[in-house]
């Protein structure tokens, strides 16, 4: 894949309004279940990112017709689990965790064998999360030796459902359980540790798969079926985050986000910028195919530093790079616990975070479970490292917002697996960015 670095110009203002790429989450589930029912699924406003793509071509692997995407439409030829076809070779699913550990729980249901592998960062992942608890199900599958993938798995093994409490708060980890319960006798029984992120049980429902929950626990029978739907996609709130914190920090903004996911799983990023003293404010409110979406409106405000509450770390658990960089320009000190996941997403988050604003001159404790971060009124410019993840990479770049020279991020070629279009639209809202392409690089 070709290396990408960028040079984002220092200071600036985000003005104007977007609508950003469709859910990752919603965007995989709604491929996923649509090749599982029986009739035609169509969507619209899906993801055209690479992980979307990846889960598209496993499917396609699987012998199901999808015609798209264009422009975020696909038409899904659903075949039911009877139509999946053995694939003819391993499935790279590339850096995308959503896959592996959906399609973990989804394939241990076949009749036959297959395997599933990734780039470089997603074969460090941890995956003992989702086989352990498949394995007691009754699936067949193996790891490395450090439980990371390729996955082995060994179809035809008869599953049968668990009652199972979930030891880190995961809703892929969830949602790999509830896809393996659907081909598993009895009830499948998932318990969360705190609340995570629900798109795959309103989903099922959308889909006429009867999901039944009590407070932290969801529950389906094995042995339904699913049935073709339309899914509307909403934008994705964890790009939105970007928007938001840019919004935030620069001075002079006033930017509009439209059609955004508003699933109360998903809004702790909104959560905790309103903490800090952002100016969020919600235009109207909408519900498209059991998912709630939002109009924002976000204009630039002095944040401050706080404690980021525990409770709300899972609700936002994708957006600590966007939230590190409204910390680093907050008044005060930001101190985030309870948060050991991130060490384990496309990147050590924590880590890399912290290296990186600590290149721009900030001040920040990482810890084992989070970080101490004391903000600045203005950020040096500088060289950062996005070690390959998409995440790091944009938050990075608005962190330019509030940078007194450029500020120049390696290997941002991954942020197309999220949010294609992030360059164009950050330039046509008023930053100014160089992309180089550098030398090949082997994943
Ligand atoms: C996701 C769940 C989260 C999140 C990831 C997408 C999903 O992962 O970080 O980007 O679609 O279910 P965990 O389940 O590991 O927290």
């Amino acid at each position: 894949m070709q290396n990408e670095n960028w040079r984002v110009a220092p200071g600036g203002a985000i003005r104007g309004e977007a609508r950003v790429p469709g859910d990752k989450s919603i965007s995989h589930r709604a491929v996923m279940l649509g090749a599982l029912a029986d009739g035609t699924t169509q969507v619209t406003g899906l993801l055209e990112g690479a992980d979307v793509l990846a889960t598209i071509e496993v499917f396609r692997a699987l012998g199901v017709a999808i015609d798209g995407p264009e422009h975020g439409a696909v038409t899904v030829h659903g075949v039911g689990w009877e139509g999946l076809r053995p694939p003819a070779s391993e499935l790279d699913v590339g850096n995308s965790g959503t896959s592996m550990r959906l399609l973990a729980g989804l394939l241990a249901g076949l009749p036959f064998d297959t395997v599933l592998t990734g780039d470089a960062s997603l074969n460090r992942r941890p995956m003992r999360r989702v086989t352990e608890p498949l394995a007691e199900m009754g699936a067949r599958i193996t790891t490395s030796e450090a439980g990371t993938a390729p996955l082995r798995i060994h179809g035809g093994s008869p599953l049968t459902g668990i009652d199972y409490t979930l030891p880190v708060a995961s809703a892929q980890v969830k949602s790999a359980l509830l896809l393996a319960g659907m081909r598993a006798a009895g009830h499948t029984c998932v318990t969360e540790p705190a609340p995570t992120r629900d798109h795959t049980e309103r989903m099922l429902q959308g889909f006429g798969y009867p999901v039944s929950r009590d407070l932290a626990t969801v529950c389906l029978e094995g042995g339904r079926r699913l049935y073709a739907t339309r899914v509307d996609v909403p934008a994705d709130i964890s790009s939105a985050a970007f928007l938001l914190v840019a919004a935030s920090i620069a001075p002079g903004s006033d930017l509009t986000l439209r059609h955004v996911g508003w699933n109360p799983t998903r809004t702790g990023v909104v959560e905790i910028l309103r903490r800090m003293g952002a100016d969020i404010e919600v235009l109207g409110t909408d519900e498209v195919g059991g998912e709630p979406v939002a109009d924002l409106r976000v204009r630039s405000a002095g944040l401050r530093g706080i404690a980021i509450p525990e409770e709300l770390v899972p609700l936002a658990i994708d957006e600590f790079p966007a939230l590190f960089i409204a910390a680093a320009c907050a008044e005060g000190e930001t101190l985030l616990t309870g948060a050991a996941e991130l060490r384990v997403k496309e990147s050590d988050r924590i880590a890399v975070m912290a290296e990186g604003l600590q290149a721009l001159g900030v001040t920040v404790e990482p810890r084992e479970d989070g970080a101490r971060i004391v903000g600045r009124p203005v950020l040096d410019g500088g060289q950062v490292h996005s070690h390959t993840d998409h995440r790091i990479a944009m938050a990075f770049a608005i962190a330019a917002l509030r940078a007194e020279a450029p500020v120049a991020i390696e290997s941002c070629e991954n942020v197309r697996t999220s949010f294609p279009g992030f360059v164009e639209l950050l330039r046509r809202l008023g930053m100014g960015v160089e992309v180089d392409a550098g030398p090949a690089h082997t994943p």
